[in-house]
C-alpha cells in the first residue's frame, strides 16, 4: 500500500469546532487557541467565518479574533465567506484564504444557506471576482458527500447518484478557480465502503493533490475513511483540536476528527505534518478546560489518565 510522505492537517478547531461549543469562549481565549495551534506547527488554520451572526453566533467576533492574532508568517489563517459582504470582511480581518462552502443536498443546501446549490454556486462567482482581485486564495467546500441530515443516509441505491452529485459540485468549484476542495462528511455516517466508491469517483477527473477531506467523527468513522483517503493519495486533511464542535445545521453531528488523533496515526505511519505532538496534546488540554468539556480526543484522554 502506497502513502504519502507527508500530509497538511487543516486546523479547523477555532471554526468549525467553536461554531457549536454551547460554552462561551472569549475573544482572548480564541486568539490563545489560534496562537498555541500556530506554535505547534500548524501551518494552516481556519481561524473564523464571515456569517450572519443570527445564524452563527458563535462566530460573531471572528473579525476581533483574526485582528488581534499575532500573526506567523509561515501559517495560513482562513476564514469561511458565503458571500461578498463576509469576503469583504475576511479582507478587513486580512485572511489569508477564504473558503466557500456548497453541497452536494438541496435540502442541506437550503437550511445551511438559504439557496439552492445552484444559487450558491451563482453567489460564489462575485466573492470569486474579488478574491482574484484581491489576490486571495479560496478553497471550496462540498458538503454532505457521505449522507445528508435532511435526505438520509447513502444506500446501494443511491449511491452512483449521489457521488456525480458531489463530483459536479467538486468540478464547478475548482473550474470556478477554487484551488482545493475539501469533502465534508458533515454528519460523519460515512463508512470505508463508500469513502472509497466516492473517491475513485472524483479521481477519474480530479487530481489528489485538489482534495481534502473532512470528517466529523460523529459515528467513529473518521479514521478509518481518513486511511482510506490517504491510499488515494489524498494527503490534505482536516481536523479539529480535541474533536471540537458539530455543524449547527446537522442536528446531532459531533466535532471534526481530533487532530491529536489523526497525528498520532500519521506519526505511527511515518507520515510527516510538521506538528510538535505534545504542545498539540497540550492546547487540546488547554481548551477542553477551558470549554468545561471532555477532551474529544481519544489520545488527548489516554495520555491524560496517565498523569
Ligand atoms: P439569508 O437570510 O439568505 O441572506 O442568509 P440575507 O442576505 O437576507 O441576510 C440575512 C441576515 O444576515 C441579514 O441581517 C443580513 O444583514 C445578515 P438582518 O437584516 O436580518 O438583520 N448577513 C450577514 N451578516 C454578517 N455577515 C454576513 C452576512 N450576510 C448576511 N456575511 C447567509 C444567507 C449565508 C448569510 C446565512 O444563511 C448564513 O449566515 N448562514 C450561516 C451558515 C453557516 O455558517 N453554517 C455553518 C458553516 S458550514 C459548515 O459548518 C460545513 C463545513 O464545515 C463542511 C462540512 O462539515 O460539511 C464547511
Ligand atoms: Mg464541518
Amino acid at each position: 500500500m502506497k502513502y504519502p510522505n507527508s500530509v497538511r492537517i487543516v486546523e479547523v478547531g477555532p471554526r468549525d469546532g467553536l461554531q457549536n461549543e454551547q460554552q462561551p469562549i472569549s475573544t482572548v481565549d480564541k486568539i490563545e487557541l489560534i496562537q498555541r495551534l500556530a506554535q505547534a506547527g500548524i501551518s494552516h488554520i481556519e481561524a473564523g467565518s464571515f456569517v450572519s451572526p443570527k445564524w452563527v453566533p458563535q462566530m460573531a467576533d471572528s473579525l476581533a479574533v483574526m485582528q488581534g492574532i499575532e500573526r506567523n508568517a509561515t501559517v495560513r489563517y482562513a476564514a469561511l465567506t458565503p458571500n461578498k459582504r463576509g469576503f469583504d470582511q475576511a479582507i478587513e480581518a486580512k485572511a489569508n484564504e477564504v473558503a466557500i462552502f456548497a453541497a452536494a443536498s438541496e435540502s442541506f443546501s437550503q437550511k445551511n444557506i438559504n439557496c439552492s446549490i445552484a444559487e450558491s454556486l451563482e453567489r460564489f462567482e462575485e466573492i470569486m471576482a474579488s478574491a482574484k482581485a484581491n489576490n486571495i486564495p479560496v478553497r471550496g467546500y462540498v458538503s454532505c458527500i457521505l449522507g445528508c441530515p435532511y435526505e438520509g443516509p447513502i444506500t446501494e441505491q443511491n449511491a452512483e447518484t449521489h457521488f456525480a452529485k458531489v463530483k459536479q459540485v467538486s468540478q464547478k468549484l475548482l473550474e470556478m478557480g477554487c484551488h482545493e476542495v475539501s469533502l465534508g462528511d458533515t454528519i460523519g455516517t460515512g463508512t470505508p465502503k463508500f469513502t472509497e466508491q466516492l473517491l475513485q469517483t472524483l479521481l477519474e477527473d480530479i487530481p489528489s493533490h485538489q482534495l481534502a477531506v473532512h470528517f466529523h467523527d460523529t459515528y467513529g468513522q473518521a479514521l478509518s475513511n481518513i486511511l482510506i483517503a490517504l491510499q488515494n493519495g489524498i494527503a490534505t486533511i482536516d481536523s479539529s483540536i480535541a474533536g471540537l464542535g458539530g455543524c449547527p445545521y446537522a442536528e446531532g453531528a459531533s466535532g471534526n476528527v481530533a487532530t491529536e488523533d489523526v497525528l498520532y496515526m500519521l506519526e505511527g505511519m511515518n507520515i510527516k505534518t510538521g506538528i510538535e505532538f505534545n504542545s498539540l496534546i497540550n492546547t487540546g488540554n488547554w481548551i477542553s478546560q477551558k470549554l468545561n468539556r471532555v477532551n474529544g480526543s481519544k489520545v488527548g484522554q489516554a495520555l491524560s489518565s496517565l498523569h
